[in-house]
C-alpha cells in the first residue's frame, strides 16, 4: 500500500513559494518538520517540487548512493558561477570530480592536518591579539575573519592579516557581494533576475574580481618555481593516481574559490554558535575552561599534540554541530523511481533535501534531544547513536572533504580564546539567525576580559 507524502496546502501556481519567508527561512522548515512528526513533507515551491526529510530511517535511504544523488542546481548551481567544476559544484558526471577528489584527500587527512598547524596558530593569534585591546567583541565577524585567513594562509599562502584591515581586502568584498546576490537570485523567479541588469552586470564583475585575484595568486606561484607543500602546491605539482593526469590551471582557479568559499562560513558558525551555546550552559563552560587549564595552562603555547589531546572542546563542537548545524540542509536527487520508507512514491529525479536540525533533534535518534549533552559524545556512547542521525558534514562520496581542517582549526580557535579569557554575556544574548548559503548568528557580542592567573 502506498500513502500520500504530507503536503501543507499551497496556492495555485506558486504553490508554497510565497510562504517561504525570505528572513526566518531556517525557522519556517524548523516549524513544518514540528508540524510533521511523519519525518518528512513535500512543498511545491513555485512548480519545482522538493520532498524534505528528517526522519533517520528515511535518511538512510536517501544516503544510498546506489539510489540517490547530489544535483547540482537551485542556490548551488548558482554559486557554480563562480566555483564552476571544483569539487563543491562539481556535476557528478564530470570526471575532473573524481580526479581532484583523489589528488586533494591525502591533503585533507588528519595526519595533514600537523603540516598546517604553524598557520592555523598565527592567524588564531591575531585573533587573540586583536581581542586582547577590546572588552566587547563582535563574535561572529571575528570569527569570519579567523576562518577566512586561515583557509587563505593555510591553503594558498595568502595573508589576509584581516584584523588589521579596516576595509575589507578587495577579494573579500567581491566574495560577499556575490555570495548574497546568490541568495537573492534563490529567492526570485528566473525572469527577475534576468530583468535585474544592474545587479547582473556587478555580480559579473564581482566574479571577475575573484578569478583575476586567484588567477594572479597561481601566476605568482608558478612563475617563483617555490615548492609548497601547501594545498595550492598539491594541486600544481599532483597528478591523479587512477588516471595520471594533472588539474588545469582553470579547475584550480574554481578549486581555489571553493575552498575559501566552502571553508570560512561553516567554521566561522561553527564556532560562534558554540560560544553562545556555552554562554547558555556554565556548567560545560567551566569543563571547558578546567580542561583548557589542564592541558594549556598559563600562557602556554598550544602544539598540534596538545590540542589532539583536547577531549572536551571536541564533544563541545560535536554537540554544537548537531544543535546548529551550519549547513541547514543538503540537497540529494533521486536516479530511478523508487519507494521511500516502503510506501511513498518518489519519481525519477524527484528532489529531495535533507533537514539538519530536523534530524539532529528527532526523538527517533537523540534522547532528550535539545539539551546541549556533550557526553552524548563519549566514544562509549557513540555506539548508541542512530547511524544516519547526524549529517552536520553531508554524506557518501560528496561529504565535506574539509571536516579534519575545520575541526582543528575549531578546536585550536576554542582553546585559545578559553584559555586567554573570560568570557561573559551580560545582557543574555537572545538567539538570531543569519541565513546566508549557511547559518550563523546575528549580531552576536560577547563581553570578554583578559584572564588573571588562578582564574
Ligand atoms: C562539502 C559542511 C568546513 C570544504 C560539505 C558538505 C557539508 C559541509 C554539509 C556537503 C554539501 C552538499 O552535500 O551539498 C561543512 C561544515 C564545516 C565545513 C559543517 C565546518 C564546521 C569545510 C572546510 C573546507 C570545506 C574548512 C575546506 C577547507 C568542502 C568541500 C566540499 C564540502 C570542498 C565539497 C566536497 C565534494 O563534493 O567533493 N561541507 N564543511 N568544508 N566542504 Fe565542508
Amino acid at each position: 500500500m502506498t500513502a500520500a507524502i504530507p503536503a501543507p496546502r499551497g496556492l495555485p501556481i506558486v504553490g508554497n513559494g510565497l510562504q517561504v519567508p525570505v528572513e526566518g527561512t531556517h525557522q519556517f522548515f524548523a516549524d513544518l518538520a514540528a508540524q510533521h512528526p511523519g519525518g518528512l513533507f513535500k512543498l511545491n515551491l513555485a512548480g519545482r517540487h522538493v520532498v524534505f526529510v528528517y526522519d533517520p530511517d528515511l535518511v538512510a535511504e536517501v544516503c544510498d548512493e546506489s539510489r540517490f544523488y547530489k544535483p547540482v542546481d537551485g542556490p548551488l548551481g548558482d554559486v557554480r558561477d563562480f566555483a564552476g567544476d571544483g569539487l563543491f559544484t562539481a556535476r557528478e558526471d564530470e570526471e575532473v570530480w573524481g580526479q581532484a577528489h583523489r589528488i586533494l584527500l591525502p591533503a585533507f587527512s588528519q595526519r595533514s592536518m600537523k603540516a598546517y598547524f604553524p598557520q592555523m596558530l598565527e592567524v588564531a593569534q591575531d585573533l587573540i591579539g586583536a581581542w586582547e585591546s577590546r572588552t566587547v567583541v563582535d563574535v561572529t565577524d571575528d570569527m569570519t575573519r579567523l576562518t577566512l585567513d586561515t583557509i587563505a594562509l593555510a591553503g594558498f599562502g595568502q595573508s589576509f592579516k584581516s584584523y588589521e584591515q579596516v576595509e575589507l581586502h578587495p577579494f573579500l568584498q567581491a566574495m560577499g557581494n556575490a555570495l548574497t546576490e546568490v541568495m537573492h537570485r534563490a529567492r526570485q523567479l528566473p525572469l527577475v533576475t534576468r530583468l535585474k541588469r544592474e545587479a547582473d552586470g556587478k555580480y559579473r564583475s564581482d566574479i571577475a574580481v575573484m578569478q583575476e585575484t586567484v588567477d594572479e595568486v597561481i601566476r605568482a606561484r608558478r612563475a617563483s618555481g617555490e615548492k609548497s607543500n601547501d594545498l595550492l602546491g598539491l594541486m600544481l605539482d599532483a597528478a591523479d593516481p587512477v588516471s595520471g593526469g594533472q588539474l588545469s590551471d582553470e579547475n584550480i582557479r574554481n578549486q581555489v574559490l571553493t575552498f575559501l568559499i566552502a571553508g570560512h562560513e561553516t567554521t566561522s558558525g561553527t564556532l560562534s554558535f558554540a560560544l553562545h551555546l556555552l554562554l547558555r550552559n556554565p556548567h560545560v563552560l567551566a569543563q571547558a575552561y578546567a580542561e583548557v587549564d589542564r592541558v594549556l595552562p598559563g600562557d602556554t603555547v598550544p602544539t598540534y599534540e596538545a590540542v589532539m589531546r583536547l577531549d572536551v572542546i571536541p564533544r563541545i563542537l560535536d554537540e554544537t554541530l548537531r544543535l546548529l548545524s551550519p549547513i541547514p540542509f543538503i540537497g540529494l536527487a533521486s536516479r530511478e523511481a523508487t519507494l521511500l520508507g516502503g510506501k511513498y512514491e518518489i519519481p525519477a529525479h524527484q528532489k529531495i533535501g535533507v533537514l539538519m536540525r530536523p534530524l539532529h533533534i528527532n526523538p527517533v535518534a537523540w534522547p532528550d534531544p535539545e539539551a546541549f549533552d556533550i557526553d552524548r559524545w563519549l566514544p562509549e556512547r557513540k555506539a548508541e547513536h542512530h547511524p544516519h542521525g547526524y549529517k552536520p558534514f553531508g554524506n557518501g562520496e560528496r561529504a565535506c572533504i574539509g571536516r579534519q581542517f575545520a575541526l582543528t582549526e575549531a578546536r585550536l580557535a576554542l582553546a585559545m580564546v578559553l584559555q586567554r579569557f573570560a568570557v561573559a554575556d551580560p545582557d543574555g544574548h537572545q538567539l538570531t539567525i543569519k541565513q546566508t548559503l549557511t547559518i550563523k548568528p546575528d549580531d552576536f557580542r560577547l563581553r570578554i576580559r583578559v584572564r588573571q592567573d588562578h582564574e
